[in-house]
C-alpha cells in the first residue's frame, strides 16, 4: 500500500490490517501508551473545501504519532493561483513525508500520487472518502463484533459517502443496500464492481432498502460545493430521511451511523440522531484513530 486514494484500491486484507491497528493505537491512547511511530515526520494538509473532523483528526492524529501536520490551504498556496498540481507535489515531496488532499476532482487526487514520490492521502473528493469509510467500518466491528451476515442500509445522495460504503461494505463480505432518488445514483463503474463481486442493492425504495437493516447510514442531501442546487435537491431527496419509521422497518438493534456534519429534518430526524448519538460520535472519534493507522502504515 503505497497511497490511501480510494478504498478499491485495497485488498480486504490490507483493510482487515488498518482496522486491527487503529484498535491497537486506540487502547494504547486510552492507556496512555507511548505510540509515537512516526516521530519527526511530516504531513501536509490540503484543503479546497471545509473541514472539522478531516482537519483535526489528522492534525491531533500527527501530533500523537510524535510528528507534526501543516495545515495548508488551497487559497493561500500557489494552487489557489493557478500553479500546476503536478509542479506543486514535485515541489511538496522535497519537503514532506506525506500529504492529505480534501478536493473536489478525484483526479487531482491520482495526480498528485502520480507525479508525487511520497504517500498521498484521500481526504475526501467528490468521488469518495476512504478515511471516513474505515472509520465507520471500525466502528461497525467495534458494535457488531464483526462484518459477518450484516446488511449496511444507504439512504440519500449516491455521491462520495455512497460510493466508498459501497465498496467498503463489499470488502468486508457485508449485504449493501442503497436507496437514492433516480438520477441521484452511485457512480455506474463502482455499483457495477459490487454486484459482480457482492450483493448489492440500488432502489429508490426506502423501505425495502431498510428492511432488516443492521446499519442505517445517511449523509447530507447536498454535499460541499453543491450549494447552488440547495432547492432542487430539497424537493429530490423528500422523505429520504432517517426517521423512526425508517428504523422501525430495520433491525432493532440497528446501529445508525452519520459522517457528520447532520442536518436535522431533512437526512435524518433530531430524534433519531439523539438517540444514535452514542454511536454516532464514537464514529466520528474514530476518525482519529483509523485515519492514525493509515498514517502509520503509509509513512513509518
Ligand atoms: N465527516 C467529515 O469528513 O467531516 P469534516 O467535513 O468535518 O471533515
Ligand atoms: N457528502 C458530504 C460528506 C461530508 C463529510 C460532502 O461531500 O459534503
Amino acid at each position: 500500500m503505497k497511497h490511501l486514494l480510494k478504498l478499491a484500491d485495497l485488498t480486504p486484507e490490507e483493510i482487515f490490517a488498518i482496522l486491527n491497528l487503529a484498535d491497537q493505537l486506540k487502547y494504547e491512547r486510552k492507556n496512555n501508551i507511548e505510540h509515537h511511530y512516526l516521530k519527526g515526520k511530516k504531513l501536509g494538509m490540503i484543503f479546497q473545501k471545509s473541514s472539522t473532523r478531516t482537519r483535526v483528526s489528522f492534525e491531533v492524529g500527527m501530533y500523537e504519532l510524535g510528528g507534526n501536520a501543516l495545515f495548508l490551504s488551497a487559497n493561500d498556496l500557489q494552487i489557489g493561483r493557478g500553479e500546476p498540481i503536478k509542479d506543486t507535489v514535485r515541489v511538496l515531496s522535497r519537503y514532506l513525508d506525506g500529504i492529505m488532499i480534501r478536493t473536489f476532482a478525484q483526479k487531482d487526487v491520482e495526480e498528485l500520487a502520480e507525479y508525487g514520490s511520497i504517500p498521498i492521502i484521500n481526504g475526501l473528493t467528490d468521488y469518495c472518502h476512504p478515511c471516513q469509510v474505515l472509520a465507520d467500518l471500525m466502528t461497525i466491528r467495534e458494535y457488531k463484533g464483526s462484518f459477518k451476515g450484516l446488511k449496511l442500509c444507504f439512504i440519500g445522495d449516491g455521491n462520495n459517502m455512497a460510493n466508498s460504503l459501497i465498496v467498503g461494505g463489499i470488502k468486508m463480505g457485508m449485504q449493501v443496500a442503497v436507496a437514492c432518488p433516480q438520477g441521484y445514483r452511485p457512480d455506474a463503474g463502482v455499483t457495477e464492481w459490487a454486484s459482480k463481486t457482492g450483493s448489492l442493492l440500488v432502489t429508490d425504495d426506502i423501505d425495502a432498502a431498510a428492511k432488516d437493516a443492521d446499519v442505517v447510514y445517511t449523509d447530507v442531501w447536498a454535499s460541499m460545493g453543491q450549494e447552488g442546487e440547495k432547492k432542487e435537491r430539497e424537493k429530490a431527496f423528500k422523505g429520504y430521511c432517517v426517521d423512526g419509521r425508517v428504523m422501525s422497518l430495520a433491525k432493532p438493534d440497528a446501529l445508525v451511523l452519520h459522517c457528520l456534519p447532520a442536518h436535522r429534518g431533512e437526512e435524518i430526524s433530531e430524534e433519531v440522531l439523539e438517540a444514535h448519538a452514542g454511536e454516532i460520535f464514537d464514529e466520528a472519534e474514530n476518525r482519529l484513530h483509523a485515519q492514525k493507522a493509515v498514517l502509520v502504515k503509509l509513512l513509518k
